[in-house]
């Protein structure tokens, strides 16, 4: 019988591979912008347009992602590394001094960033401790720029 994987050795093998960063957006019931760090952000399919998103079941805007027909996914340049530190580690008031404005949706758009993603909600996902949220790209926009990106638990620039 194999042995259990050794959950060290899955975060390490993990972290070799380099990613960019991005905030996925989302509105509260009361209207009010939220917001959380990613790196799990992949494209999915052309046609129709998909891309996906992972979100931990302990973050705690996710009830605002399950009750929301549709959120946003902002991606991030290498001048916006405090806002990644904020959207990952403030716990209240991300969006403070924040330049952001509603999409067609309703989802929070960062401005600068270096794209946008305005989506609808596919199809979620239980995916052991994290849901795997699928959405539908009604609208992009994409700026010129370079990435902030992430890799071995640090962040870098190209
Ligand atoms: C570079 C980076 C990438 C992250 N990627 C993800 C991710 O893909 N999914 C996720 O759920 N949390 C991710 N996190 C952690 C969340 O940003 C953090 O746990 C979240 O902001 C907590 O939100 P909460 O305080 O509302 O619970 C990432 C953090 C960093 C710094």
């Amino acid at each position: 019988m194999s042995q259990p994987l050794n959950a060290d050795a899955f975060r390490e093998a993990c972290a070799q591979f380099a990613t960019g960063v991005a905030i996925a957006t989302i509105t509260a019931p009361d209207g009010s912008p939220h917001g959380l760090t990613i790196s799990s952000f992949t494209s999915v399919s052309l046609h129709p347009p998909l891309i996906l998103v992972c979100i931990d079941y302990g973050c705690t805007i996710l009830p605002y992602f399950q009750n929301n027909s549709h959120f946003a996914v902002n991606i991030l340049n290498d001048a916006q590394r405090d806002l990644s530190v904020r959207f990952a580690m403030q716990p209240e008031g991300r969006f403070e001094g924040v330049e952001w404005r509603s999409g067609l949706s309703g989802a929070p758009l960062i401005e600068d960033a270096l794209a946008q993603f305005e989506c609808a909600v596919h199809n979620m996902l239980e995916a052991g401790d994290h849901i795997v949220l699928i959405g539908r790209v009604l609208k992009v926009l994409s700026n010129r720029g370079r990435p902030l990106l992430y890799f071995d638990r640090a962040y870098r620039t190209l």
